[in-house]
């Protein structure tokens, strides 16, 4: 007699940026690059985390500019639209429903222990609000909400996962096989990508020095520009080693991420070269990357009716995973449902 099998369930993705500044080329080689290679073999779930973004005082209409361009960015890097999930958070109010119960169960004291938390209580020492306390669990409900099995992230946000899977197994400690526990994905090459100018803090939105901080859809004479003056140090050998020569191992590691080949191979390539046959080259690599991701993204934004048809069909999708989640979750606690 024939057998009939059941195709396997693909195992989930869900990830996530903030709007909450123009995206960088950390951004992209940290996360959107990695996506991209999961959209075959998983079923991905992608977000414009506007939710997150507002931890920070922003400007509405920045925010909504910014929001748009970060969807057309995804797809301008080639997620596509159709294979994955690709919406804006506030479009499911169900994020917000289960961040709320979600933080019924997760500890006042492991929330203070976060170093996003308290690096940017720093920065905002006039604006420590609540929600930037209580961000990681809003990100945990994004994850949790969609029983994801792997989130890619960059080196930074491995931290919240972490607590996510806390607040996952707890949960489950108390009502059962709720949520999938997830899996943090860091890449191997690029999970942190630093700063031009300063080589030991994070390539970021936030950053003072405008030249530190590559963007996504910076025009190729401002990448060049911002390469050719990167920080590095007196010793001239192209040699991998974060400790003593950060500036050329983060120009090393952006080369190898740029063109696919691994750290070893880039000091290969480069050996006996100076730094300023280096310094050019990685700039070039990464106007050839982000050339493509520019062109398609202004094309894009000409097309608003398009983007909001394509958000507004991944909300609903996302949307129905997601009601399907907290409707259970509700049950569990013990809500009238
Ligand atoms: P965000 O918006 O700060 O960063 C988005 C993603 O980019 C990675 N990243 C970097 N990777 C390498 N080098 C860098 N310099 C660099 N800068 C940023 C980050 O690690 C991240 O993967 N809370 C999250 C957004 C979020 C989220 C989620 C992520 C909201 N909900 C659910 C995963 C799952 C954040 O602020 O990332």
């Amino acid at each position: 007699m024939e057998q009939t099998t059941q195709p396997t369930p693909k195992k989930r993705i869900l990830s996530a940026i903030k709007p909450s500044g123009e995206l960088t080329l950390g951004s992209y080689i940290g996360a959107i690059r990695n996506w991209l290679a999961f959209q075959e073999e998983y079923e991905c779930v992608y977000c414009v985390a506007d939710l997150h973004a507002i931890t920070v005082r922003q400007d509405p209409k920045e925010l909504r500019r910014r929001s748009l361009e970060q969807l057309a960015t995804y797809i301008s890097s080639g997620l596509d639209y159709e294979k994955n999930i690709l919406f804006i958070q506030s479009h499911v109010p169900a994020h917000a429903e289960l961040s709320w119960m979600l933080g019924c169960y997760t500890m006042f004291g492991e929330l203070s222990r976060m170093t996003q938390f308290k690096d940017k209580s720093a920065k905002n020492a006039d604006n420590i609000n609540a929600g930037l306390f209580t961000y990681p669990v809003l990100m945990a409900a994004d994850i949790l909400i969609y029983n994801a099995d792997l989130v890619p992230v960059g080196d930074d946000q491995k931290q919240h996962v972490e607590l996510t899977r806390d607040i996952a197994n707890r949960f489950n400690g108390v009502y059962g096989n709720v949520f999938k526990v997830p899996e943090a994905f860091v890449p191997p090459v690029g999970a942190r990508i630093m700063s031009l100018q300063n080589p030991e803090s994070k390539m970021s939105k936030s950053e003072v020095d405008a030249n530190g901080c590559v963007l996504l859809l910076d025009k190729p004479e401002d990448i060049m520009r911002k390469f050719k003056r990167a920080v590095t140090d007196s010793d001239r050998e192209i040699r991998f080693d974060r400790e003593n020569k950060p500036g050329i191992s983060n120009l090393i590691e952006i080369y190898a991420a740029a063109t696919g080949i691994t750290r070893e191979e880039t000091m290969a390539q480069f050996e006996g070269k100076s730094y300023g046959d280096f310094k050019p080259a990685v700039g070039e690599a990464v106007v050839e990357l982000l050339r493509p991701i520019r062109e398609n993204t202004e094309r894009l934004l000409k097309d608003k009716g398009e983007l909001e048809r394509i958000y507004k069909e991944g909300a609903m999708r996302a949307a129905h995973i997601a009601d399907r989640t907290v409707a259970k979750v509700k049950k569990k606690i013990g809500f009238i449902v």
